[in-house]
């Protein structure tokens, strides 16, 4: 096989974006730097708390421009001027919080992104900022710091790797100042928490950003065995041979039609002794083409052939997720399972009617071979029962009738357990990545029903985010299972349905990392 290009290893720790976090105790108004960073909500004329104290500090001048309106207030509107020696910070930023009532934790992400973005826009390499949201209603501190240092770092967030352009703005560090020591250390736990989860969370999107042909199943498997090497986590990789010995029937059916060898990724994290695993699993289609069901280049109202590299976007979450939990040492075991294989059309591709033998023996009829997630997905279920899990989450990009059900703002979650659906539902809550509960009816088992196989892999137009759901019920029979349809939220793009967050930069969106490492932080606490 010719070599592609190298470098096949895509780094694991944010090859552009590292940055430097501090932690210090001290007075904002006193802070030196380039750029010192307070916030302001709506409807207040004489600010109080840190922005009061810098207020003060400058002569009461914010409280000057907010009666004049040259600071906003608004949701996510940026202030910045200079201060002229004043403090002993060379320039004000003033991010606008919105009104009171609006506030939320997903709000202290959105802000603290707006704010960093704005600090690059101006080629300021560092900057100083108070929690924002610390005290606001009921929100906790180590909540407010977690998200000023996630909505930072996924905000700065860019995909680089191919730009040769290196004389780029960059922010190379930047220090959360506040005034009591004895937060000090609890910031600087969130601090360490929620950049491992970042950059683990920027680590997913270098992967699923990645052209194709940097991440065949084999250079992904390596990207993955370096990850894993760093973070502490133990790989174990099935190649096609031992996939053929395992009759991984569906997984090999699908890579039928590539030159590319198909791979299984089995990445472990062992924190909670001698507990069952918590097993997460991901759609792993480095690209998809639709096989011999050939998806058109470009056509109006589909994604255009191109982006179909975020096909492995459910491998990304998972993989990154579990990588995550390992770094943070989490008391539990978790494991992510990766099918991994392009879906190419050539003269020995699967044909529709062709019937497979998934793994554990289950028989599938393929009338397209384009519905190939729900194949892989079916061997690497099939897998997840012989770890006799917990619970397993599967997360894909499944179908495009997901987009019609939901849009791009949430993920459409199947489960056939509600403590795991309540679960999830929590750690959606807690990371703002969005998941809605959709039926598993019998009912919709008639249209995958086949009458050559134990089941199909179509089932019509009709409802087709829940039949496809339906069809990975059959083989997650005797586990406690959800599904996750990741199609709309994995990837973001400028056109009105996809979500404006300050942090999700257009491309990959990193979904799914955060809500699984807070689904396995918070899988032992009690309740
Ligand atoms: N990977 C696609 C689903 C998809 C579509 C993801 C658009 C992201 C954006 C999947 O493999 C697929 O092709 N699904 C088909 C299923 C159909 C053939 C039953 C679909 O959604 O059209
Ligand atoms: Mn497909
Ligand atoms: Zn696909």
């Amino acid at each position: 096989m010719a070599k592609l290009h190298s470098p096949p290893v895509i780094p694991a720790d944010g090859p552009c974006e590292s940055m430097k976090i501090d932690v210090a105790v001290g007075d904002i108004a006193r802070w030196e730097d380039e750029v010192v960073v307070v916030n302001l909500f709506e409807g207040v004329d004489h600010p109080g708390g840190a922005t009061g104290a810098l207020d003060a500090a400058l002569g009461h001048q914010i409280t000057a421009m907010i009666a004049t309106g040259d600071i906003s207030p608004k949701f996510k509107d940026v202030t910045v001027f200079p201060s002229f020696d004043r403090i002993p910070g060379n320039r004000v930023m003033v991010v606008g919080l919105g009104k009171r009532e609006d506030f939320t934790l997903d709000r202290v992400r959105e802000v603290s992104a707006a704010a960093a973005l704005r600090v690059r826009d101006m080629g300021l390499r560092t900057f100083a900022t108070i929690v924002h949201g610390a005290g606001v209603g009921d929100l906790d501190l180590g909540d407010a710091a977690e998200a000023v240092v996630e909505g930072t770092l996924l905000g700065l967030y860019r995909y680089t790797e191919h730009k040769t352009d290196n004389d780029r703005k960059k922010i190379e560090a930047f220090t959360i100042v506040t005034l009591e020591k004895s937060r000090a250390n609890l910031i600087k736990d969130a601090v360490h928490r929620a950049s491992v989860v970042s950059t683990s969370v920027n680590f997913a999107r270098d992967l699923v950003n990645a052209p194709s042909n940097d991440k065949t199943p084999r250079l992904l498997t390596e990207t993955i065995r370096a990850a894993a090497k760093e973070a502490g986590a133990k790989l174990t990789v099935f190649d096609e041979k031992q996939l053929e010995k395992l009759e991984f029937g569906a997984l090999l059916g699908v890579a039928r039609g590539s030159v590319e060898p198909p791979r299984f990724l089995v990445l472990e994290h062992s924190g909670g002794g001698k507990s069952k695993p918590v097993v997460l699993v991901g759609k792993g289609i480095t690209f998809d083409s639709g096989g011999i069901a050939l998806k058109p280049l470009e056509a109006p109202g589909t994604d255009p052939m191109w982006v179909m590299r975020y096909d492995m976007g459910g491998a990304a979450a998972a993989l990154c997720a579990v990588l995550a939990a390992a770094r943070l040492k989490l008391p539990v075991n978790a494991v992510a399972l990766a099918p991994l294989t392009e879906n190419m059309p050539s003269g020995s591709a699967q044909k529709p009617g062709d019937i497979v033998r998934s793994y554990g023996g289950k028989t599938i009829e393929v009338l397209n071979p384009d519905a190939e997630g729900r194949l892989v997905l079916a061997d690497a279920l099939g897998y997840a029962k012989t770890l006799k899990p917990q619970a397993v989450v599967d997360l894909a990009t499944l179908t495009g009738a997901v987009k019609v059900a939901l849009g791009k703002h949430a993920a459409a979650m199947f489960a056939n357990d509600a403590d795991l659906r309540s679960r999830l539902e929590r750690a959606a809550g807690e990371t703002a990545e969005r998941v809605w509960a959709m039926p598993l009816w019998d009912e919709y088992n008639e249209q995958i029903k086949s009458d050559f196989a134990d089941v199909k892999n179509t089932g019509g137009r009709s409802g087709g985010a829940i039949t496809a759901a339906k069809f990975l019920e059959r083989f997650a029979e005797g586990l406690r299972w959800a599904h996750l349809d990741i199609a709309g939220t994995a990837w973001i793009e400028s056109a009105p349905d996809s979500p404006k967050r300050a942090y999700l930069p257009t491309g990959a969106s990193g979904y799914g990392v955060r809500l699984l490492a807070r689904l396995l932080r918070d899988w032992n606490a009690a309740r």
